[in-house]
């Protein structure tokens, strides 16, 4: 089941999204994380590792999963995914390298880091949680609009919106041709699954993914047809919705 909660502000979605971590983790102290880059989540990993501190949970055992990374992009380069979660998440909890399972996107052969990713996820059984955002395309991850939701990790050649917007992540035009990602099919199995968006941009794609019809157009829409799932909005992401209740 999906549920969509609509908050005044991206600080109080960021604050929520971060809640529903941080209890997951005092419940599960070993759980298995797989937690988005990118611009949204970063409230949110503010207010996680502040609250971690505050209220001194134990991250020292989570497992922590890459959803994507661009291929040919090093962990160094401040654009990369892992450079963003080492930053707002890894450094500030003092994460053990050997709890981090990142993609290798600078590996000759970028498919067997797939095969190494999908046998970790097999033998953990699932994702405990996945937190995602979404591309101004639609995609999750890098799920691709037209991507086929039954593949597990892959990778995947992107679309031209996602290499332009991109560009947002690097300080000098860099050639983003192709990514590597966890799939849909991953992400529908995970235990829990939140997917968060902030600001009027993101309003015409939410609206396509959680009001209209599931579609492999829209990658972010398989959320619909997840077990457990929430969908965490900003009043200005959730503006062209039909149900418009704010917290
Ligand atoms: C990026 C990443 C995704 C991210 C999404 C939204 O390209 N591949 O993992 O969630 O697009 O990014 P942002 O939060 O910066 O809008």
């Amino acid at each position: 089941m999906m549920q969509i909660d609509i908050f005044e502000s991206a600080e109080k979605m960021a604050y929520e999204a971060a809640g529903k971590i941080i209890d997951l983790v005092s419940h599960k102290p070993n759980a298995v994380l797989c937690l988005a880059g990118g611009e949204t989540p970063r409230l949110t990993y503010q207010c996680l590792t502040g609250e971690a501190k505050k209220r001194n949970i134990d991250f020292s055992s989570v497992q922590w999963v890459s959803l994507d990374e661009w291929v040919g992009i090093p962990p160094s380069n401040a654009g990369s995914c892992y450079h963003f979660l080492q930053q707002h998440l890894f450094n500030p909890l003092a994460v053990h390298p050997s709890n981090i399972h990142f993609f290798d996107a600078m590996a000759a052969n970028v498919s067997t880091e797939c095969e190494k990713m999908n046998a970790k996820i097999k033998q953990w059984q699932r994702l405990d949680l996945i937190l995602v955002g979404i591309g101004m395309n639609g995609h999750i991850g890098f799920n691709e609009p037209g991507v086929d939701a039954t593949l597990p990790a892959h990778v995947i050649e992107l679309d031209s919106i996602t290499q332009q917007v991109g560009q947002k992540y690097f300080t000098e035009n860099t050639h983003l041709q192709k990514g590597i990602t966890l799939g849909i099919s991953q992400f529908i199995q995970a235990g829990m699954a939140i997917l968060i968006a902030a600001g009027a941009s993101k309003a015409g794609i939410i609206k396509k993914a959680v009001e209209e019809p599931v579609s492999k157009w829209v990658p972010a829409s398989h959320i619909q047809a997840h077990a457990n799932a929430w969908v965490m909005l900003d009043a200005a992401a959730a503006g062209a919705l039909k149900i418009n209740e704010k917290r």
